[in-house]
């Protein structure tokens, strides 16, 4: 497996593996792996000849406020994440490969982005959908992988892809737990031994409102009271959102329908955390 930082030796590689009529996945991360990537990894190696792993933490979707700093960084043992999976390629730009001086234009998805996450993080989505699109151009996979925790990410870099005519299949794989519940993110390192205590009550208010859906109730207001009941019991959680929208297009309705998304986002003391079921 190789480590590479410039565009130019990303380009170089692809046109090798294109040549010899290689397929190609790519897995864009932003490091400090965890089994929920090493799956993005290893369903790429399954359905291509080649893999391409970005890590890159991306400055331009973190608010002033956000935890760009403090970010958790471990390239050593992303490496021998992307290894064990079957990753043939990491790229791992710098800020100024990705964004050199003069830089000055971005790509927004409108709608899809205003709601859930959009909402309390406005300058989120824009930098998520130009540096994907970014890394589409640069890799021009046949397939790139996501996971369904950002299930609001995925919804937008598919709309992205579509309006923009990108040759990637967008490909969403589902989300990966912990085997109390508890989904895995690279900000769960935050967290302490009572705040990962604390963090399993999004997974159950995320169940508790599933299991109402499945039961037939109908009527969204019953279900984010629901959810909004088994937060209120946990009393290091902070309720960012609760919310119950169409999975495609993330639009608010007041009787369900399907594809449903029911997401929620919850400060465990400083630490922000999503979690989400689609009942289709
Ligand atoms: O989901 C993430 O890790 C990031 O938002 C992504 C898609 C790698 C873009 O920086």
């Amino acid at each position: 497996m190789q480590k590479v930082a410039t565009i130019g030796e990303v380009r170089a590689m692809i046109q090798k593996w294109k040549k010899q009529g290689e397929h190609v996945g790519l897995v864009p991360t932003m490091g400090y792996l965890h089994e929920g990537h090493a799956s993005l990894i290893r369903r790429a190696r399954a359905e291509n000849e080649r893999v391409v792993v970005s890590i890159f933490v991306n400055p331009t979707q973190f608010a002033p406020t956000e935890d760009l700093a403090t970010y958790p960084r471990d390239l050593e043992k992303d490496s021998q994440c992307c290894a064990e999976a079957g990753a043939d390629l990491i790229f791992h730009p710098e800020v100024s490969e990705m964004y050199p001086d003069g830089f000055c234009t971005s790509v927004t998805v409108d709608g899809l982005s205003a709601g859930l996450c959009g909402r309390s993080r406005p300058i989120h989505f824009k930098g998520v959908c130009t540096v994907v699109n970014k890394l589409l151009h640069i890799v021009r996979p046949d397939r790139a992988y996501f996971g369904q925790k950002d299930a609001q990410q995925l919804a937008i870099i598919r709309r992205m892809v579509d309006d923009l005519n990108i040759a990637t299949s967008i490909i969403g794989c589902p989300i990966v737990r912990e085997a109390d519940g508890l989904a895995l993110s690279s900000r769960n390192a935050y967290l302490s031994a009572d705040e990962r205590r604390a963090a399993l009550v999004l997974y159950r208010a995320v169940c508790a409102g599933e299991a109402l859906v499945r039961g037939g109730e109908k009527k969204i207001s019953v279900l984010i009271d629901a959810m909004r009941t088994v937060l209120s019991q946990e009393a290091l959680a902070r309720v960012d959102y609760v919310e119950a929208v169409n999975a495609r297009n993330m639009q608010p309705m007041e009787i369900v329908a399907r594809p449903l998304l029911l997401a929620l986002a919850v400060f465990i003391g400083k630490t922000r955390l999503i979690d989400n079921c689609i009942v289709e």
